[in-house]
């Protein structure tokens, strides 16, 4: 017992200062292997949603998008393409990331493209528009075709199985497949206060995969998903009585609900516009919808 007592304070003290530094040691190390396996945890994770993406692309993707992700002449594009995952995204104009652009592809689909050089049209997936799957099955087939992404920057131009776009603004054979370019970074999110071009937006905030801008709305040819615009300078100035067009269009995009144009489904068109356009940007859409010269 005496052995065990220690008389001398200073000795006390470097003792007790030795002890909680130990304790902080251990205390780290295990924080440390905490670490790794969350994030073990996490891989795992992300691995069990491409494998689930995986099956889900097999059963409803693979007919049309090849077995491969290589595409079907004719029948629909390749995801797995190195110009897909470099350049895809400036030649049509998109703002946010490829990631953000595949989810939403895949879950409104492009039902109401009018022409198509395609022989049937993208599907629209996600049940939020109808569509069969949920949104976590879009997430995880969205994932299983961002996993193409390092076999498609590998392939060299030979290899790459795109199909020129022949709807894109870019003429066909501008649409290089080569090196990735900085225009994958202009196609980053417009910096904070720029105003981004109402036909830019059109394509960005996805209102072409729900609205045909070259068709006509009438009793026999409804836009399919949402109404075309075709004509939408005379169908707005009629929609709402006391409302003008410009007034009217600008509620439908701040305010969908408010007025649910005959024979479609309410809260199908996106109620987050007003968050996510500024104002400008907003009026921007209004007149460049209603002007006849678009
Ligand atoms: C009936 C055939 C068909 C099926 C099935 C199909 N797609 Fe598509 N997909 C297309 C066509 C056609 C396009 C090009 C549409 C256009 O731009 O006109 C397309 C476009 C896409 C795009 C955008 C490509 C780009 O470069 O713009 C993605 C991403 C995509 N499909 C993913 C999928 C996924 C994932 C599935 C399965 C859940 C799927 N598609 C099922 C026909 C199909
Ligand atoms: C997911 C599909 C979808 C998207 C995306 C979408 N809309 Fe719509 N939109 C609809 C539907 C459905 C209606 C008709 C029901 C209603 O009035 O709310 C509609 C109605 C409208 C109308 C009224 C049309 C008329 O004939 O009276 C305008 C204007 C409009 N949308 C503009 C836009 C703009 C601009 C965007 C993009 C910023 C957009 N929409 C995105 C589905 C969509």
């Amino acid at each position: 017992m005496q052995g065990l007592f220690v008389k001398s304070p200073i000795l006390k003290i470097a003792l007790g200062i030795l002890g909680a530094l130990g304790c902080i040691i251990l205390l780290g190390l295990v924080l440390l292997t905490e670490d790794v396996r969350m994030a073990d945890q996490t891989d795992n994770w992300a691995a069990r949603e491409i494998e689930n993406g995986a099956l889900l692309y097999a059963n409803n993707c693979a007919s049309c998008h090849g077995p491969d992700g290589k595409g079907l002449p004719g029948v629909a594009p390749a995801l797995n393409s190195h110009y897909f995952f470099t350049n895809r995204l400036e030649d049509v104009g998109y703002i946010g990331s490829l990631e953000d652009f595949v989810r939403l592809t895949i879950a409104a689909g492009r039902p109401s493209k009018a022409s198509s050089q395609w022989a049937q049209k993208m599907p629209t997936w996600g049940s939020q528009f109808g569509g069969p799957m949920r949104g976590d099955q879009v997430i995880e087939v969205t994932k299983f075709v961002m996993n193409y992404q390092d076999d498609a920057l590998a392939q060299t131009p030979e290899e790459d199985p795109f199909q020129p776009f022949k709807d894109v603004r870019k003429p066909v054979n501008e649409q290089t497949i080569g090196e990735p370019k900085e225009a994958v970074e202009s196609a980053a999110p417009a910096e904070a206060g720029a105003v981004r071009a109402p036909d830019q937006l059109f394509s960005a905030m996805a209102c072409l995969g729900c609205h045909m801008l070259d068709q006509e709305q009438s009793t026999t040819n409804r836009g399919l998903v949402g109404p075309n615009f075709g004509n939408l300078a005379e169908n707005a100035a009629t929609r709402v009585a006391g409302l003008s067009a410009e007034e009217y269009v600008y509620q439908s995009i701040t305010e969908p609900a408010a007025f649910v144009v005959e024979g479609y489904t309410p809260g199908i068109m996106p109620a987050t516009f007003a968050e996510t356009l500024s104002e400008e940007e907003i009026r921007g859409l209004v007149a460049w919808l209603l002007d006849p010269a678009r």
